[in-house]
């Protein structure tokens, strides 16, 4: 119990053992403890509720009015208290008061996020010219150009020297002979000499001869036959080169010993170019009886062979 509650307590006992007071002095002194009382039950102990409690309470309890000369009784034993009352209606509220002192400087924000990129700003004053740079690589080769226009016709040059001599052509003469001094061959059949010819073409032909002394001796009704071979074959194209030599009579009181030169030509095609072995054979005759042959004497005697272009079609 408040100090305030025990204070009420004592003046209402003392009242009580008052007979004597008025009645209506008894009835406002009641109204005045009821309030009172509600103050008490309300939590709040304001201070000017309490002095005008105490000023009444001083200004009845001395009793002066009243000419009461009351000594003061025993004081009873506080009564119960009485139940609270009903909750007050809500006070308006006050006026705003007035504006505090500056609080203390408040910590650091964090750092705001960045602003927009700015305007461009104006553009500078041109520089002073820079020193010039290293030189750089050669670059790559152009595309060629479009031909230019046909130059002038340039002044007749100088003759040039000859030419090396060329290689004899198919047509140009290749030839040669085969000369035999003081031959004076006696064999009546076999061959009598060769002469080495080197053919230049395959499509050539080969003329060739024999000139010089040939004989048959102390015989009737007999031949001989002197003829050419190539490499030891007989012309075949178009025939056997060849000659013969007859006696009908040469022996006993006709007898003959007669050495005259005689010529043996032809032409022979189909002979295949490079060395050719042009050989001079004596025999007998397809007819007639043999005989002794004598060839080259007196004399010189050759072979000529020559190669030749080949005959009209
Ligand atoms: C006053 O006190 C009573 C108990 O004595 C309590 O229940 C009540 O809430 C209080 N009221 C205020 C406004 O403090
Ligand atoms: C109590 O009284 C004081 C002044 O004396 C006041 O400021 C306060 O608001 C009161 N409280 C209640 C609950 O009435
Ligand atoms: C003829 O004979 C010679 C060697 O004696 C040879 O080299 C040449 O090829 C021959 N010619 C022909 C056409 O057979």
């Amino acid at each position: 119990m408040s100090f305030e509650s025990v204070h009420v307590f004592a003046e209402f006992t003392m009242m009580q053992s008052c007979a004597k007071i008025p009645l209506a002095n008894t009835l406002g002194l009641l109204l005045l403890l009821l309030i009172s009382f509600c103050s008490a039950n309300d939590n709040n102990s304001s201070k000017p509720r309490d002095k005008i409690t105490r000023q009444q309470t001083s200004s009845y309890g001395s009793c002066g009015h009243g000419g009461c000369f009351c000594a003061p009784g025993i004081p009873g034993i506080p009564g119960s208290p009485g139940p609270a009352g009903p909750v007050g209606v809500a006070g308006s509220p006050g006026n705003q008061g007035p504006e505090g002192p500056m609080g203390p400087r408040g910590n650091k924000g964090d750092e705001g996020t960045r602003g927009r990129q700015g305007p461009p700003g104006p553009s500078g004053t041109k520089g002073e010219a820079g020193p010039p740079g290293p030189k750089g690589t050669q670059g790559p080769s152009g595309s060629a150009g479009s031909p230019g226009n046909k130059g002038d016709t340039g002044a007749r040059g100088s003759q040039g020297p000859a030419g090396p001599k060329g290689a004899p052509g198919s047509f140009g003469r290749n030839w040669k002979q085969c000369v035999f001094k003081k031959l004076n061959d006696g064999r009546d059949s076999g061959l009598i000499k060769e002469c080495i010819f080197k053919k230049l073409s395959d499509n050539t032909a080969l003329r060739f001869f024999w000139t010089g002394a040939l004989r048959i001796y102390n015989c009737d009704g007999c031949c001989s036959r002197w003829y050419f071979t190539f490499n030891g074959t007989e012309c075949s194209a178009p025939a056997a080169i060849d000659g013969g030599v007859y006696m009908v009579y040469g022996t006993g009181s006709r007898l003959k010993n007669l050495h005259r030169v005689r010529h043996i030509e032809g032409v022979c095609e189909k002979i295949h170019k490079g060395t050719v072995r042009v050989g001079f054979w004596v025999g007998k005759c397809s007819a007639g009886n043999s005989a002794d042959a004598e060839t080259g004497w007196p004399g010189v005697s050759r072979i000529y062979v020559e190669e030749i272009p080949p005959p009209q079609t």
